[in-house]
């Protein structure tokens, strides 16, 4: 799966004209392994563009409030999201975590909306450099991927992201990415829960980089962030894995 994380960028026309370039250049079997992810207010737009032209291109939002905030002011909930044409959620991003100080409770909150609501999830984990440098990151992800593990889920995807790697215009190593996959992997299918749809890589993942990385058997997609933004070179990621 190839995922498009707008983050907090986009407008109607860049919307209306990524889709159609999406369109044109990737065939009806690609566009298929396609997910995005823009901003929320643009989602119902995307979905009536997809409809109306025929796209096979799927839609994610980027985050979700639980639905037992009712009264909470500026909240979007699951059945909302479910409403504009979302299929995923992304749940558990770095910079949500970091930005917003999200934690597991807060999490494991979300990860039960999504459920109730059948939205498919984008589980982010990934360690800092701290964590790296002073070798914990086994652990760290680990301690992450607890919240997964108490939550009955639908569909669901772990997207790995090394914190230190997104934005900053070099991905981690293929060796590295290979050993922490299969870590990963090995934990989340010792959960035993149905509907795991493997691991995703996110973290500065361009098109001269993805084909090295999808050849790892471990890694089943892409998160991508600042290279999905233009159309070219989002198609130009996903062509390189044929
Ligand atoms: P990036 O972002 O590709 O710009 O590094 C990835 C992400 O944070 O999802």
């Amino acid at each position: 799966m190839f995922i498009a994380n707008w983050k907090m960028n986009g407008s109607q026309s860049m919307l209306s004209d990524w889709l159609e370039g999406v369109g044109k250049t990737l065939d009806k079997s690609l566009q298929k392994r396609c997910l995005l992810c823009p901003p929320v207010c643009f989602l119902s737009e995307a979905s009536n563009i997809i409809s109306k032209t025929n796209l096979n291109i799927s839609l994610g939002a980027q985050n979700i409030d639980p639905n037992s905030f009712s009264s909470l002011t500026g909240g979007i909930d699951g059945a909302m999201l479910k409403s504009v044409g979302s299929e995923f959620v992304i749940i558990g991003h770095s910079e949500r975590r970091e930005v917003f100080k999200e934690r597991d409770s807060l999490l494991s909150k979300k990860l039960i909306s999504a459920s109730e609501n059948g939205l498919k999830v984008i589980f982010c984990i990934g360690e800092s450099l701290r964590d790296k440098e002073e070798n914990r990151t086994v652990k760290v992800l680990k301690q992450q991927l607890q919240t997964v593990k108490k939550v009955e889920l639908n569909d669901f995807m772990i997207a790995y992201e090394p914190v230190w790697a997104i934005g900053s215009g070099t991905a981690a190593t293929i060796d590295y990415i290979d050993k922490v996959h299969s870590e990963i992997n090995d934990e989340v299918i010792s959960y035993q829960k149905g509907g795991f749809l493997g691991v995703s890589y996110g973290g500065s993942v361009d098109s001269s980089s993805s084909k090295d990385i999808l050849s790892i058997k471990g890694v089943q997609g892409l998160l991508i962030g600042g290279a999905s933004l233009q159309y070219q070179e989002f198609c130009n990621i996903v062509l390189s894995n044929n």
